[in-house]
């Protein structure tokens, strides 16, 4: 039997991602919402596309509506199909429990539920805007819901405990889908209303050191911080009663704050950075609140989620050329656990599920999100690399040796090493001699990472920039290439390609495609 799987902290606070025993990088991608509710249609058109992409993951669906048709009966056809099938496939998965809240909404609620959710004193009662008119997702105050769907969610790991503890093909769960509430700035049902004028729970009082209603201890903030913590109270029964079964790694994601900028037109008590203090706070079984990242500041957001202890877990990012670049930051800066853009199903596959812009718009997505084109060439090239360097990079980190960097709206950076500066520049234009590796119209966002494999050895991943290497200010040597060769890793060993001691030898500098090269140096005077 393998070990479970499990997000384990350290002594210095820092999350490692436990698969089979080992530290495991999800090089992953979910599927479009609706891909996994069919067997047929999974073999027909999303796991042959998945094959060229040298993803270890996949990150699908489960809906609470098809595990519990009627009250009380269980199916797990669709489960045992999709862990069978991902088994053949030699894939990972990471299973999304669409329950009670999905995109800010309740749409994959059983018809059950649904059945029940009318009228303020409905069993399965709505959330309510300013007005008083129903919301589209089930409140989070309303404990019956709440019970219900946790009670459901046990039901579905003790099955996935019962079907998979000796092969582990299911490595983590998401709990719900960006929570929270649409359509207003908070919930007015009669108990929230009751709640924003009570006193703050004593926890939040002991932690934050406020007190008096939300609004008087949280300000402009006190709504947005109410709906955090009754969300994140109802999805700490959630995620406990699931952990109860089979305490899989388990983590909540967020559809991120931006323009228009107001709760509500994101959903409302989601862990966006600003409240996932407040949501550690009140659900301390979740193991990572993970970014949707849709916006155009993939680096800011990642910066912004992994602190304060949280790992990096991105289970959903734009699907573009950019992708790659992104994975090389995400893995080389934050030493993510997990890297799966959206819809990945149309990289290499037929695109059956366009994002129109009417779904765009309500989803407040940018159209450029999924532009695909050219994507899965450099995202499979990108997994194959950073999958066959994983001990490397994981030893890096450990040694402090590994520094990343991705473009944005800037010409590059300069990165202190042990012994000298690389001065990092997106366009290759300005610092090396023939202009570098030059940036086409339409190339990707520049992003990688550079290892110190000691002072004079360097490992560069990536693609679209090129690299100087000055000596540390003051010290007058000149530094020249002793080698540098292209090559690729297989298993964490290096299997040299060319030596571009030649023309490319003017410059180190790595093309538009992801790419590995080495290069030692020395010094002269
Ligand atoms: C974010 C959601 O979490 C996904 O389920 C999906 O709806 C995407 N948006 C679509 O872009």
């Amino acid at each position: 039997m393998k070990e479970i799987p499990q997000i384990k902290k350290d002594k210095q606070g820092k999350r490692t991602f436990l698969v089979d025993g080992a530290p495991f990088v999800a090089l992953s991608g979910e599927l479009h919402n609706s891909s996994s509710s069919s067997l047929q249609y999974m073999d027909e058109h999303i796991w042959p596309a998945l094959r060229p992409l040298h993803m270890n993951s996949v990150i699908l669906p489960v809906a609470w509506e098809s595990i519990e048709p009627e009250e009380g009966k269980f199916d797990f056809s669709l489960v045992d199909g999709l862990i069978a099938a991902a088994r053949r496939e030699q894939l990972r998965l990471i299973i999304l429990w669409f329950g009670l809240w999905k995109n800010g909404n309740s749409t994959y609620i059983p018809g059950w539920v649904k059945k029940e959710s009318s009228g303020v004193n409905a069993r399965f009662f709505r959330a309510r805007d300013g007005y008083g008119k129903p919301l589209g997702c089930i409140s989070p105050f309303c404990h019956a819901a709440v019970t219900a769907d946790a009670a459901a969610y046990k039901k579905l790991m003790e099955h996935i405990r019962a079907v998979d503890s000796t092969d582990r093909t299911v490595i983590a769960m998401q709990v719900e889908n960006e929570i929270g509430v649409l359509g207003a700035d908070r919930d007015y049902c009669t108990s929230a209303e009751k709640a924003f004028r009570q006193p703050v729970p004593k926890p939040v009082t002991d932690w934050f050191g406020v007190n008096g209603t939300w609004e008087e201890a949280f300000g402009r903030d006190g709504a947005e911080m109410m709906m955090a913590w009754q969300y994140a109270s109802a999805v700490e029964q959630i995620t406990s009663q699931g952990k109860s079964a089979y305490p899989l790694p388990m983590y909540v994601n967020a559809w991120l704050q931006q323009h228009p900028d107001r709760a509500g037109s994101y959903p409302c008590g989601g862990p966006i950075a600003k409240v996932k203090e407040l949501w550690a706070l009140a659900a301390p079984s979740v193991d990572a609140y993970a970014p949707d990242i849709y916006v155009n500041n993939f680096r800011a957001v990642c910066d912004e989620y992994a602190t304060d202890g949280n790992p990096l877990f991105i289970p959903e990012v734009r699907a573009t050329k950019d992708s790659a670049s992104f994975l090389f930051y995400a893995v080389g800066r934050h030493d993510a656990l997990c890297f799966a853009p959206f819809g990945i199903e149309d990289l290499f596959g037929r695109r059956t599920d366009e994002m129109g812009s009417d779904l765009l718009g309500v989803l407040n997505i940018g159209a450029d999100a999924f532009q695909t084109e050219g994507a899965g060439q450099r995202l499979a090239a990108a997994y194959d690399i950073v999958g066959n360097m994983h001990t490397i990079i994981a030893e890096a980190h450990q040694a402090g040796k590994i520094h990343a960097f991705l473009e944005y709206h800037d010409a590059g950076t300069t990165i202190p090493l042990t012994k000298f500066d690389a001065q990092i520049s997106y366009s290759g234009a300005s610092e090396s001699f023939f202009g570098g590796p030059g940036k086409q119209a339409g190339s990707a966002v520049a992003g990688g990472f550079i290892i110190e494999v000691s002072d004079d050895e360097f490992i560069l991943c990536g693609s679209g920039y090129s690299v100087k290497f000055l000596p540390k200010p003051g010290i007058a040597d000149q530094v020249g290439v002793l080698k540098k060769e292209e090559g690729h890793y297989k298993k964490d060993v290096w299997i040299p390609g060319r030596v571009l001691n030649g023309d490319e030898g003017y410059f180190i500098g790595l093309s538009d495609f992801p790419q590995v090269q080495r290069v030692s140096l020395y010094t002269y005077r």
